[in-house]
């Protein structure tokens, strides 16, 4: 988005539907009837009542049942255009984007894989949605499965939208979950479940950059577990050890202050942690000092606090 960009003007109450993105006789597996049913009845009047809602709503006209209703339908609307984006027609196209592929793969081992976790979770239950999602906070690929359409992952941008209400099968499919969920799965639309997925990545950071000087909570706790020789030091500020006097197990407290009166006396041969409250500038510090000296010496990100955020286990050898 550019600084130039012009906002429409919110009026209330003004939604259309948006048209069928196929021709309902060339979806396999289902009938015209039975998805026209499902557009006109189920999507149209999720469309028309959330008109009267945001009506209501400027007239301010409000309560909570009204509001929660609100995101509910509002939620109704774009996932049942998304349930209908996602569908091709002819057996839709094969999965060939190279990047949805990989991230599929990074969370399920194969898109095989996926398809299977996608289709238990969602014949889970009745009713609801199975989503395809991508999240910028976990950074990959979930399959979400929610039965109350106002509960959804915050962050989360949906991909693929499979419509689990019984309305969207039992026309064509009875009670049989299963089979429309294998029906769905054939004719996906891959090229727009795709499209939304590169759209998605905006502002997503999905490699981000280890910074070779610092190492993670879990690599060090996954460390500490195997009983690596690693060497971990307390560096953080004395006020910093009045208000938490825990330490990481194993850890000896120095200096940070005087780093040249102890370097020399560490090993030069072992990786060395050092750590202070949050993992910013006295351990990052402390750690530059060290390895000046010809240690092999890291910070911890997140410090103790992390540690701690984590439950991770700490002694009290502060006296
Ligand atoms: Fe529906």
């Amino acid at each position: 988005m550019n600084t130039h960009q012009k906002f429409k003007t919110y009026v209330p109450g003004q939604h259309v539907v948006r048209g069928i993105p196929f021709k309902a006789h060339k979806i396999d597996g289902f009938t015209p009837e039975m998805l026209e049913q499902h557009f006109e009845q189920v999507y149209g009047g999720a469309v028309r009542r959330l008109n009267e809602i945001e009506k209501q709503i400027a007239r301010d006209d409000r309560n909570d049942a009204l509001l929660a209703e609100h995101l509910t339908v509002a939620n109704l609307v774009i996932l049942h255009e998304l349930h209908f984006l996602s569908l091709g027609e002819e057996g839709g196209e094969e999965l060939s984007d190279s990047a949805l592929t990989q991230a599929i793969e990074a969370v399920f081992g194969s898109v095989a894989a996926w398809r299977v976790e996608f289709s238990s979770m969602a014949t889970l239950g009745e009713g609801g949605w199975a989503i395809l999602a991508w999240s910028d906070r976990f950074g990959r690929l979930m399959n979400v499965r929610t039965i109350d359409s106002a509960q959804f992952l915050s962050d989360a941008v949906p991909l693929l939208v499979l419509d689990m209400g019984e309305h969207a099968f039992s026309g064509d499919f009875g009670l049989d979950r299963m089979g429309y969920v294998s029906a769905f799965l054939q004719s996906v639309h891959w090229v727009r479940v795709a499209e939304r997925f590169h759209r998605s990545l905006g502002g997503a950071v999905v490699n981000e950059k280890a910074d070779p000087n610092q190492i993670s909570i879990s690599e060090l706790k996954d460390s500490l577990d195997r009983g690596d020789d690693v060497l971990v030091l307390d560096v953080r500020h004395d006020d910093d050890c009045e208000r938490y006097r825990n330490r990481i197990p194993g850890s000896e407290w120095h200096d940070s202050f005087d780093v040249a009166a102890w370097a020399n006396d560490l090993p030069k041969d072992k990786p060395v942690v050092v750590y202070c409250m949050y993992g910013f500038w006295v351990s990052q510090k402390a750690a530059e000092e060290l390895r000046m000296y010809g240690i092999n010496a890291r910070s911890l990100s997140g410090g103790v606090t992390a540690w701690r955020a984590m439950g991770y286990s700490s002694s009290s050898d502060i006296e």
